[in-house]
């Protein structure tokens, strides 16, 4: 395979930023596509932490090209400072490695103000958004009204839309939300200065990939949030405003399909986790839950939320394989559920005294659905440093073998642990 698709097979932090961190060590070009800096990737490097927002984890190897296409919504002042942080961590000799596409959309400090606005006007009925601007970054590309990162490269363009979208956006701050607007200055100088920092990273991100894959190179795209916060298939309103699931590495990047051979991957945790509101029929309000959120260090690397934990649901894994076109599954935290017994699978849900074994996309009726499990042997060795699935206790080849079988995918990599080298490769997705 010449390209290979993350795809969050789940409410998003499945660790796709740790399997792109391993995946990378074998490409040329890492791609983000989607999403903003809602999403947090968070890679451990010896005793390093890195916690990536916008630029693709593939920055962390030498040498790698990394791309933030057309379909991200990019704060500039975020990524600024996530350039520099790199720069002085030691991971970014070259500011050539990475690109920024003109035509990206931009997150304004009025987008962050109306996200949070608004969620606190929603009360019990909020989305529980991360606050980023994201959704109204998004309303505004949608609208035609949106300002690009293209824009912030010619001032006196810059200063006229910006005017002209400040009208309004602070008109519904102020009349609506009852928030205080923006004016033109407090916004106009520190973009200028962003444009300035970022302008010789900005190029035409479309071109530079179709010249990677006539150059044969090896490109990973990197998905972001996960395939159930869908903006149309996932679990609506409860959802983010991109395309999650594998579509928008097209439409995100200007790749036409079938341009290169792809394999889309999909991340998921050997368990659920998911943050904000919403449906979530395996979550576990009990000891069990409290103990995947201690053990798996389940709080939210963008907000420090604490994550909402439940079993593998073995429903929503197929949908997000129907929805993307999954070919492999990427299985990660399985060290998690060392010393549970038994460990259990959603196979299917009961609703109204009927048996479903499709994940419904209606919220109604998912919000009454009740799993129902299986139960399969629990382990209690830890696994943190197991490297080769021989080694792995029958019962977590067991468990393996069940979750292939139920969604019909082979399971390529899985993570036993949080550092880089805590990995089993079963079969190299490249090689495919
Ligand atoms: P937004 O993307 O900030 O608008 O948030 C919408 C929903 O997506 C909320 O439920 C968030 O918690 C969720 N969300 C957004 N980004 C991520 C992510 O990277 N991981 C997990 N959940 C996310």
């Amino acid at each position: 395979m010449q390209g290979i698709g993350i795809i969050g097979a789940q409410w998003g932090d499945e660790g796709k930023g740790r399997v792109v961190d391993l995946l990378t060590e074998q490409a040329q070009v890492v791609v983000r596509y989607q999403g903003g800096n809602n999403a947090g990737h968070t890679c451990v490097i010896g005793n390093q932490k890195i916690v990536l927002h916008l630029v693709p984890s593939g920055i962390l190897r030498p040498g790698r090209l990394c791309l933030i296409t057309n379909g991200v919504v990019v704060n500039p002042q975020v990524l600024v400072e996530e350039i520099a942080r790199l720069k002085s961590a030691g991971f970014l000799e070259n500011e050539d490695r990475i690109r920024l596409s003109d035509r990206a959309h931009l997150i304004l400090p009025y987008h962050q103000r109306i996200d949070v606005l608004r969620e606190e006007r929603r009360g019990a009925q909020k989305i529980g958004t991360t606050g980023r601007g994201i959704g109204p970054a998004y309303e505004d590309k949608a609208r035609r009204a949106g300002l690009r990162v293209g824009d912030l490269l010619e001032p006196e363009e810059f200063k006229k839309k910006l005017a002209a979208n400040l009208e309004e956006n602070n008109a519904y701050i102020e009349k609506i939300l009852g928030g205080k607007g923006f004016t033109l200055a407090e916004i106009l100088e520190p973009f200028r200065e962003y444009g300035e920092k970022l302008r010789g990273l900005v190029a035409d991100t479309s071109r530079l990939l179709d010249a990677e894959v006539k150059k044969g190179s090896r490109i990973l795209f990197e998905g972001a949030q996960g395939s159930l916060l869908d903006l149309d298939h996932g679990t609506y309103p409860y959802v983010t405003s991109s395309t999650t699931t594998s579509g928008s590495i097209f439409s995100g990047t200007g790749l036409g399909f079938g341009r290169l051979p792809l394999l889309m991957v999909g991340v998921t945790k050997a368990y659920t986790t998911r943050v904000g509101s919403g449906p979530f029929p395996t979550e576990l309000s009990d000891p069990v839950g409290d103990r995947l959120v201690e053990a798996g260090g389940e709080f939210g690397s963008t907000t420090g939320r604490r994550r909402r934990t439940g079993w593998l649901d073995i429903l929503a894994l197929n949908y997000a394989s129907r929805l993307s076109g999954l070919g492999g599954l990427a299985l990660t935290k399985i060290d998690v559920l060392s010393g549970l017994d038994p460990v259990r699978l959603a196979v299917a849900y009961r609703y109204r005294g009927e048996r479903l074994t499709e994940f419904p996309a209606d919220l109604k009726i998912l919000s009454q659905c009740e799993p129902e499990y299986e139960s399969l042997p629990g382990w209690q060795e830890n696994l943190g440093s197991v490297r080769r699935l021989s080694d792995l206790p029958r019962a977590v080849r067991n468990y393996l073998a069940r979750v292939e079988e139920l969604t019909g995918l082979p399971v390529l990599l899985m993570s036993l642990g949080a550092e880089r080298g805590q990995t089993i490769v079963i079969r190299d997705p490249f090689s495919l």
